[in-house]
């Protein structure tokens, strides 16, 4: 598979201008982009159609979770933006998921444009055992993350977003078919930051990712550019 159609890179930057210059400087070698919270409560819908407009294809990273309802109607505005994927919490319960990725065919197919995928967060990367008990969850993660993706699976969702160190449990157990998006991936020459359950990018592709999420290796380097590019040639495996 071509290496570029396994590499989103986050765009966590504070401003819109930021965001559509390194969309521009990257666009020949990176497809896809990533927009999360802080880029879409700063500029709203905008900076998603000022990113398609200039050929990048979208994840919207905005976790939703909210009763089944509420959910479907912002998939349904989400569908209608063209992103090429977006998640919610699987916490949310399998209701809110299938609701969710039913209204997103239903558009989709009356609007007749590709089928946004659509992902479920398992568990919180930020969280350990401790915080998840602290949450009345009492389960081992291991079992907890699997028991929430096979969940998100049934609903009929397109996949999961996971820790480069779940990738492996989640491949094997979920067959080939479905999406495991992996970000706290770290080329060996990047620094590590805040990010701990880490994986170089080669190892997370080996491990059965379908995507890997990179952010400050790409965006906090002198020369981004060269950096996406190397991060490629490794996943080229
Ligand atoms: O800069 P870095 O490569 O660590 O960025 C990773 C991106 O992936 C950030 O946008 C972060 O919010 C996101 N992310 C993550 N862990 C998760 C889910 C999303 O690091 N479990």
């Amino acid at each position: 598979m071509d290496p570029k159609d396994r590499l989103i890179v986050a765009l966590d930057v504070d401003s819109k201008e930021k965001a559509l210059n390194l969309i521009d400087k990257l666009k020949n070698d990176v497809k896809f982009f990533k927009i999360g919270f802080e880029l879409f409560s700063s500029c709203g819908p905008s900076i998603v159609e000022e990113s398609l407009a200039k050929g990048g294809r979208i994840f919207l990273d905005l976790k939703y979770h909210d009763i089944p309802n509420t959910v479907s109607k912002a998939a349904i505005s989400i569908t209608k933006l063209g992103v090429f994927m977006f998640n919610v919490h699987a916490l949310g319960g399998y209701d809110m998921m299938k609701k969710a990725a039913d209204a997103v065919r239903m558009e989709a197919d009356k609007l007749k444009v590709i089928k946004p995928k659509v992902i479920a967060v398992t568990i919180l990367t930020s969280m350990d055992e401790a915080a998840l008990n602290s949450v009345g969850v009492s389960g081992r993660m291991d079992d907890e993350v699997l028991r929430l993706a096979r969940l998100a699976k049934a609903a009929g969702l397109d996949g999961v977003v996971a820790s480069p160190s779940e990738i492996k449990l989640l491949r094997d157990n979920l067959g080939n078919d479905f999406l495991i998006v992996s970000p706290g991936v770290r080329p060996e020459w990047a620094s590590v930051g805040d990010q701990k359950r880490i994986a170089t990018p080669s190892q997370a592709i080996r491990d059965g990712a379908s995507f890997i999420v990179v952010g400050r290796p790409v965006t906090d380097a002198k020369d981004q550019v060269g950096a996406a590019q190397k991060i490629l040639k490794e996943i080229n495996i």
